[in-house]
């Protein structure tokens, strides 16, 4: 997968060089390109803000420079997927990280201040696919670090970035649940002691231990999901109703 990366503050993507992305990118298995926005302004100030027709707070991307630099990063071949994170998109969950995981370049258009002018993403969906991608309710200073977010959360799906893949499978949101509880040793840690069922070498009664875990954690904390997953769950055979 190939990812690019378009900001005015390129050096918050040097942590892409540690960790799990580190060696990613070293392998090969995922190829990242960071583009300085400012280098698609032709005026001498490197302009890539101004103010807002209509009036009232901020600045405004422009979007000339965003154009330039779309267009020399998407491919011509319709193949790019452009993800402009904002706190006015669709929520960004577990399954978009699974679809854009599937795209073979995804391009993250990082906006500042109080957005981009609104014709950039018009602009983009007229020469590759189009995601606008909220992190949560809650507003950050820029698409920065929501990106930073979205990247690590697609990577990890590449088939091969981590190491056994049922780890993947069983973690929380895979499967519409939170996670079970995890432990390790010793068995007796400050007067506390891990569930005895760990300890039984049943795999039918681990298994069964750890799902209801699932359940009452979900309900516990996170009982929207628990509504999504009935409504997701196919429906029962006719002669069950
Ligand atoms: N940019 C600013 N706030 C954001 C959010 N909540 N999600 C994605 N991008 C953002």
């Amino acid at each position: 997968m190939r990812i690019d990366i378009i900001t005015i503050f390129p050096e918050y993507f040097g942590v892409l060089d540690v960790s799990l992305m580190g060696k990613a990118r070293q392998s090969g298995l995922i190829d990242v390109g960071v583009h300085d926005l400012r280098e698609f302004t032709t005026d001498r100030h490197r302009t890539v803000d101004d103010t807002p027709y209509g009036g009232g707070a901020g600045m405004v991307m422009k979007a000339e420079p965003w154009a330039l630099a779309l267009d020399s990063i998407v491919r011509a071949d319709g193949t790019s997927t452009v993800v402009f994170p904002t706190p006015s998109g669709t929520v960004f969950t577990q399954r978009s990280a699974r679809e854009l995981s599937e795209h073979t370049h995804l391009v993250f258009a990082c906006g500042r201040y109080e957005g981009i002018d609104a014709r950039v993403p018009e602009y983009a969906a007229s020469i590759a696919s189009v995601r606008e991608l909220s992190l949560g309710d809650y507003v950050l200073n820029g698409g920065e670090v929501a990106s930073m977010a979205m990247i690590e959360a697609v990577a990890r799906l590449i088939p091969g970035m981590v190491g056994n893949p049922d780890s993947l499978a069983e973690e929380s949101h895979e499967g519409g649940l939170l996670e079970y509880p995890n432990f390790t040793k010793p068995a007796l840690w400050r007067d506390r002691e891990v569930p005895e069922v760990l300890l039984s070498g049943n795999h039918a009664r681990i298994s069964g231990w750890r799902r209801d875990q699932q359940i009452a954690r979900t309900a516990a904390v996170r009982p929207d999901l628990l509504a999504t997953e009935a409504e997701d769950a196919p429906e029962p055979p006719k002669a069950d109703r």
